[in-house]
């Protein structure tokens, strides 16, 4: 067994990890220099749900606006603003807002300080906020653009880190205690004299129940409570007090790493092991591919073009009482795999998009890769995918037509229209009604409508006039003729058998690229839902990698088989295999529900369905995508070194 601490494999990793999977990036800002006493601002993001400690689970995927009215949270004179944010940021959630807390440099300030005036809790916003604790929900504030973090210790590799995002309250003895208390401890680090920046934050939240408002009018001040826990009662007023204190510590760390610590890789020893088993998978496959198409094909090769030289190229008819083997091979069909497939239309708009999505995906991962998307930019991951989406639209306009070219498509209007709208159409319908069933639980994940217009607009100025000018170039230049003539008759085609009938091939070729990234998968999947940041993307790259050489080798595997059985209808099976990876994914994102996630809303668990089978789906023509280009290499390869006259 290949274990991941053998050397190459640690030497490996520790290039990696040391600088692809976590610890370099750009930093995205620059750093903000503080004076002693000066206000650093402390800002407001949403309540997310997070995994609980107890069970591993995550109850809900809604999260909430920080001023939303039943949580009580004092706001600052004259209201909350809003904070400006990137487009991604705001898609994937982020609500940031300002906050009245007076956070100055380097000024402890120790006891219990008041946030505003005592807040009183009905029974009903009492009931509500006792919900969102035993749902395990995440308070997530920033300051000076990182996030407070709760002190995590990694079991695995006894490493401490920061993960963001900290306690609204806590499950004792199945009772919800508030958090109505925060020590906010802040580690700054000193540049120059009487200069100083921000580099992490830790949050202690605290239930205490017996916090007291003293003193009369505007002039107040709290005193801190002591044993007993904050309960909110569910069937009477309770009065509770915001109250917080500051600490601030010095620190060796600098403005440049202060991030390492947020991004922690979980279990690197995972990664590494998958990584290596999926390695060992692929140069198997590698190998077996190559054998077939060196040796097989080559011999394959030499005895048609020898055949044929002897005059014997026509193998159909049966050359048995000529002393000639009959011949039951891919060359049957030469006079037919190049016939254009049934559909074509509908092929070449799904392997254009499916184009699209895989420049997208891989140019997203290579910028991450090289340290281009900091996590101080929130939400950059995001804006980066939509706006390389966007102006992407060209490869996918242009890819489409000319596959339709090559099939000799005639319903170029059609194919203008549908390659930029059909997918984005479906993917915006799907996700337009989502974001009504958000908007009604009063969740503040529904995106805002201006925001949907802007993508709206996006789309409508860029996109669909560069697909449309991709397409064009496609369909204006020449086509090479293919390596070989179609026959006018089509050929009868044998009724396929076993694994080369359509499902079974799907199931058999869609599960190793499936299982070369499932491991890389389930960490997306953790930090898509339990909000956590996914900063792994040395790994990600590498699992890209795979899943490319693994789809498009199992493929083209499927494709001689098929070919060999003088099936020549390999276009949409090509796309359909290599994309059946993408039923494993819906399955695995199924399996997941069961073991991490439990909702207990109809609305949580449709959610998280129709968000999986979009992503699936996407997945499905992503991958397609690879599976049909490696078996259209491929076709052309090998009949192109046949001699047909
Ligand atoms: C503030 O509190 C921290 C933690 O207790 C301590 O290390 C630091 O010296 C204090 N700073 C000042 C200015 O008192």
């Amino acid at each position: 067994m290949l274990r991941p601490g053998s050397l190459p494999a640690s030497l490996l990793a520790f290039v990696l990890s040391s600088h692809l999977a976590s610890a370099f990036y750009l930093p995205g800002i620059t750093p903000t220099n503080y004076k002693i006493g000066d206000l650093v601002p402390l800002t407001v993001n949403h309540l997310t749900p997070s995994q609980s400690a107890r069970d591993a689970q995550i109850r809900s995927v809604f999260s909430f606006d920080y001023y939303h009215h039943a949580f009580h949270f004092c706001q600052p004179e004259g209201g909350a603003k809003d904070v400006s944010e990137s487009l991604g940021s705001i898609i994937f959630g982020d609500r940031i807002k300002t906050s009245p807390f007076q956070l100055q440099m380097g000024v402890n300030v120790t006891g219990c300080q008041a946030v505003c005036d005592e807040v009183e809790f009905e029974p009903r916003d009492a009931k509500f906020v006792n919900r969102r604790i035993t749902q395990g929900f995440n308070m997530n504030w920033l300051i000076d653009g990182l996030p407070a973090a709760q002190r995590y210790l990694d079991p695995n590799t006894n490493t401490e880190f920061y993960q963001p995002g900290f306690a609204l309250g806590n499950m004792v003895d199945e009772k919800p205690q508030l958090n109505n208390h925060y020590n906010i401890v802040i580690d700054y680090h000193q540049v120059r004299k009487d200069q100083y920046r921000v580099v992490g934050i830790l949050v202690e939240p605290a239930s205490l129940g017996q916090s007291k408002r003293t003193g009369t009018g505007d002039d107040f001040t709290a005193t801190c409570g002591t044993d007993a826990p904050m309960i909110l009662e569910e069937k009477l007023t309770t009065h509770v007090i915001w109250t917080y204190s500051v600490y601030w510590r010095p620190s060796a760390t600098s403005f440049a790493t202060r991030w390492d610590k947020y991004l922690h890789v979980y279990d690197p020893k995972i990664h590494w092991f998958s990584l290596v088993n999926s390695a060992v998978i692929v140069f198997f496959l590698i190998g077996m591919v190559s054998a077939i198409l060196i040796r097989t094909l080559k011999k394959d090769i030499k005895r048609y073009n020898r055949l044929d030289q002897l005059g014997l190229d026509d193998l159909s008819g049966g050359n048995e009482e000529d002393g000639v083997v009959e011949d039951s091979g891919w060359k049957l069909v030469h006079g037919d795999v190049f016939r254009a497939p049934r559909h074509s239309l509908a092929l070449a708009v799904l392997v254009g998009n499916g184009a699209q999505l895989f420049m997208m995906a891989g140019c997203t991962i290579a910028f991450a890769v090289v340290g281009f998307l900091s996590p101080s930019n929130r939400g950059s991951l995001a804006t980066v995918m939509i706006l390389l989406y966007t102006f992407l639209g060209s490869i996918g306009g242009y890819t489409s037509s000319r596959v339709y070219k090559n099939f000799n498509g005639t319903k170029w209007k059609q194919l203008f229209v549908l390659t930029p709208a059909a997918l984005p159409a479906l993917v915006f319908g799907v996700f337009f009604l989502l974001n009504l069933f958000i908007w009604a639980r009063g969740s503040s994940g529904a995106v805002p409508f201006t925001t949907m217009l802007v993508i709206l607009g996006m789309w409508f100025v860029i996109t669909v006039p560069l697909s449309i000018l991709g397409s064009w170039l496609g369909f204006k230049q020449a086509q090479p003729p293919p390596p070989v003539r179609t026959n006018q008759i089509p050929r009868q085609i044998p009724p396929s058998t076993g694994y080369l009938r359509p499902l079974p091939s799907m199931l058999l070729v869609g599960i190793l690229p499936f299982g070369a990234i499932f491991v890389e998968l389930y960490f997306i999947m953790s930090s898509l839902w339990s909000n956590r940041i996914y900063y792994m993307f040395g790994f990600l790259f590498l699992s890209y990698g795979l899943l490319i050489v693994t789809s498009a080798a199992v493929t083209i595997l499927m494709i001689y088989f098929l070919l060999c059985a003088e099936n020549y209808h390999w276009q949409w099976r090509a796309f359909a295999s290599s994309g059946a990876s993408a039923g494993y994914v819906f399955a695995y994102s199924l399996l997941y529900w069961a073991r991490m996630l439990s909702f207990s809303s109809f609305t949580g668990g449709l959610l998280y369905l129709s968000y999986s089978a979009l992503l699936s789906f996407l997945w499905f023509v992503m991958s397609g995508t690879i599976g049909f280009f490696a078996c259209w290499l491929f076709v052309h390869r090998i009949y192109g070194s046949l001699k047909i006259d």
